[in-house]
């Protein structure tokens, strides 16, 4: 933990039902959370609302992607506006779930970031590269494209989070190492640096996300360049991610 304050966000993906979600709301309202931790919620669409009424004020809620400007006639998309009205502060975008199931590409992503941040709701930007690039030496270089093309589009990095999460890491259970993470989080703020600001980069929070648990959280808090978490399975145990919450230091 280093560049502002440590950020957790609990990614739902496509899991859970009003009873399953009811319960993880009154556990997470129920919990003592450290004080100097920002902690948001990404709840499924259709369950956006329900989160927003029951839970506690503490904890803001992302949605998991966008449209990528204004609604209309886009059947199936949701747009900033209908977030915000639900009372969304935050947009998970560029999800390697999206990218590589969905198929989304850096530019559509890029071009939703700047539209979500141009309505002022916040983005967590997501970069990472798969096994593959990793074992061929080419980590840096993917993460630094995709980087880009969020550094192209977006008006301002005020309201922007980086997660890193390298996705053979994700909801493999094979956690990347804390100087694997600190590794690439310290080249995400060089890149930074050099191609956006020294100011950006310093205040930029780069959090981890790929099988993040209650085991393995605090050896990961404790790295300089890794201000937070985006947890994907263990956000759907009250208790546990509550453990990763207050595993700051
Ligand atoms: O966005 C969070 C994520 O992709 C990590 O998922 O299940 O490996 O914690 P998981």
């Amino acid at each position: 933990a280093g560049s502002g304050k440590f950020f957790v966000g609990g990614n739902w993906k496509c899991n859970g039902t009003k009873d399953s979600i009811s319960k993880l709301v009154s556990d997470l309202n129920s919990a003592t959370l450290e004080s100097d931790v920002d902690v948001v919620v990404s709840p499924p669409f259709v369950y956006l609302d329900q989160v927003k009424n029951s839970l506690t004020e503490r904890i803001e809620i992302a949605a998991q992607n966008c449209w990528t400007g204004k609604g209309g006639a886009f059947t199936g998309e949701i747009s900033v506006e209908q977030l915000k009205d639900l009372g969304c502060k935050w947009v998970v975008l560029g999800h390697s779930e999206r990218r590589h199931i969905i198929g989304e590409n850096d530019e559509f992503i890029g071009k939703k970031a700047a539209y979500a941040l141009s309505q002022n709701l916040g983005v967590i930007a997501c970069i990472g590269e798969l096994l593959e690039e990793r074992e061929a030496g080419k980590t840096f270089d993917v993460c630094f494209r995709q980087m880009k093309a969020f550094a192209d589009a977006v008006p301002s990095w005020d309201n922007l989070v980086v997660a890193y999460e390298p996705v053979w890491a994700i909801g493999t259970g094979k956690v990347a190492t804390p100087e694997q993470a600190q590794e690439v989080h310290v080249a995400v703020r060089d890149w930074l640096s050099k191609n956006v600001s020294a100011e950006v980069a310093s205040k930029t929070r780069i959090i981890y996300g790929g099988s993040v648990n209650g085991g393995n959280c605090a050896e990961l808090a404790k790295k300089e360049d890794i201000d937070g978490f985006l947890v994907g399975g263990a956000s759907l145990k009250g208790a546990e991610f509550v453990t990763i919450i207050n595993s700051v230091t």
